[in-house]
């Protein structure tokens, strides 16, 4: 019998999720929940899903479902994850996984406990070339790592290739603390974070951070997302547990560059460069012997499976789901240090 996927939320991550889910064989999104009801019956119509819903609670009551992807706001993920778990469930959850480190940590060990799936949609590991990197690293191609330099850039605040940030939902909530955004640190520092320190093969140690947020206002008839206060550059600088450094940035501010992802890191036998720019995923390598040269050569990579074709692997062969919500809570508690750190003019914060 095909897997029977629930989407919860139905907004603009949603339609990627659908169509992934789409494409697996053995896999049937059955329904989706959306507390806003023209939304949810339109998104139904497009994918063909059988069942919408407004509530959880009312999706829950059919059951007829054997994982959710958990594809809400930020702060909607931690009440609404610990629902479905409880109601055994295996979960699909949105990065970040929440919004503190106690509330990720608490999702983490009642999913582990309760013996379910679980998986954090840390998209950029299916980004070939970074994968390749984290392997090639393992196997000591680069030696000991030194140093790297991480960098998320996106531009949504300066022009309107994803819309209207100033009248749209969808970008007014990630702009506003009150509705549980953590800003650009929350929203794809996680990203950048987790490709970084995936690829370096080690977790944060310290961390020191400074975040810095613009002036800037909804457009008239979207005052209640006022005031526009989460932050939109992070500037990390990190210590690894394997005495690497580096620094880890995210803006919403890179004009020029829509969602692009770049990764240099360097060893003491050798450099790795991984982007993701403009969808295109690339990598290049100077080796050990090409180091007195500092020639760097491309190194082909190959095709990755979706986070959603990982997730049914999962539930049906019982094959392993990585990212799972430790890693999404373990990132989490870096993203509560550097907000802190922040806070406190700076300081450099040691993790537990
Ligand atoms: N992994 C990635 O690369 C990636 C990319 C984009 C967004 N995201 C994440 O996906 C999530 C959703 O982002 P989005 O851009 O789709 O936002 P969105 O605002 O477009 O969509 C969220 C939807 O959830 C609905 N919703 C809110 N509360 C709900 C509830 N209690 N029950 C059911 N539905 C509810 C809203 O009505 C909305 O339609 C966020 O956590 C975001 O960080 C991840």
């Amino acid at each position: 019998m095909s897997t029977r996927i629930l989407l919860l939320g139905a907004g603009l991550m949603a339609a990627k999720h659908a169509e992934r889910f789409a494409e697996i064989p053995g896999a049937t999104v059955v329904g989706v929940v959306d507390t806003r009801e023209d939304v949810g019956a339109e998104f139904a119509k497009t994918h063909g899903i059988e069942r919408e819903f407004t509530s959880l609670g009312d999706a829950l009551d059919w059951g007829q479902f054997d994982a959710a992807a958990n594809v809400t706001p930020d702060p909607v993920h931690y009440p609404t994850t610990m629902e479905l778990l409880a109601a055994k469930k295996h979960v699909l959850c949105e990065k970040p996984l929440a919004t503190t480190f106690a509330h990720a940590d608490e999702m983490a060990s009642t999913a582990e406990a309760a013996g379910l799936i679980n998986m954090v949609n840390l998209s950029y590991r299916e980004v070939a070339a970074m994968r390749e990197a984290a392997r090639m690293v393992a196997a000591g191609d680069i030696g000991d790592v030194r140093y790297f330099e991480a960098s998320y850039l996106q531009s949504w605040l300066t022009q309107d290739a994803w819309g209207d940030w100033a009248s749209e939902p969808a970008w007014l909530w990630r702009l506003s603390t009150a509705h549980g955004s953590k800003g650009v640190l929350g929203d794809v520092g996680i990203h950048i974070l987790d490709f970084a320190t995936h690829v370096a093969g080690a977790d944060v140690d310290t961390v020191a951070c400074q975040l810095k947020t613009f002036e800037k206002a909804p457009a008239p008839g979207n005052e209640a997302y006022a005031p526009l206060d989460a932050n939109d550059s992070a500037i990390m600088t990190v210590a690894l547990a394997n005495g690497a450094t580096g620094t880890v940035n995210a803006t919403r501010y890179a004009s020029g560059h829509l969602n692009d992802l770049y990764l240099r890191i360097f060893g003491t036998k050798g450099g790795l460069e991984v982007s993701f720019a403009k969808n295109t995923s690339a990598l290049r390598y100077c080796a050990t012997s090409a180091m007195t040269t500092a020639t760097w050569e491309d190194v082909p990579a190959l095709d990755v499976p979706t986070n959603q074709a990982v997730f049914v692997k999962a539930l049906t062969e019982g094959g392993e789901a990585m990212p799972d919500f430790r890693r999404g809570a373990a990132l989490q508690a870096v993203l509560d240090a550097a907000e802190a750190s922040d806070l406190d003019d700076g300081r450099r914060i040691t993790l537990g």
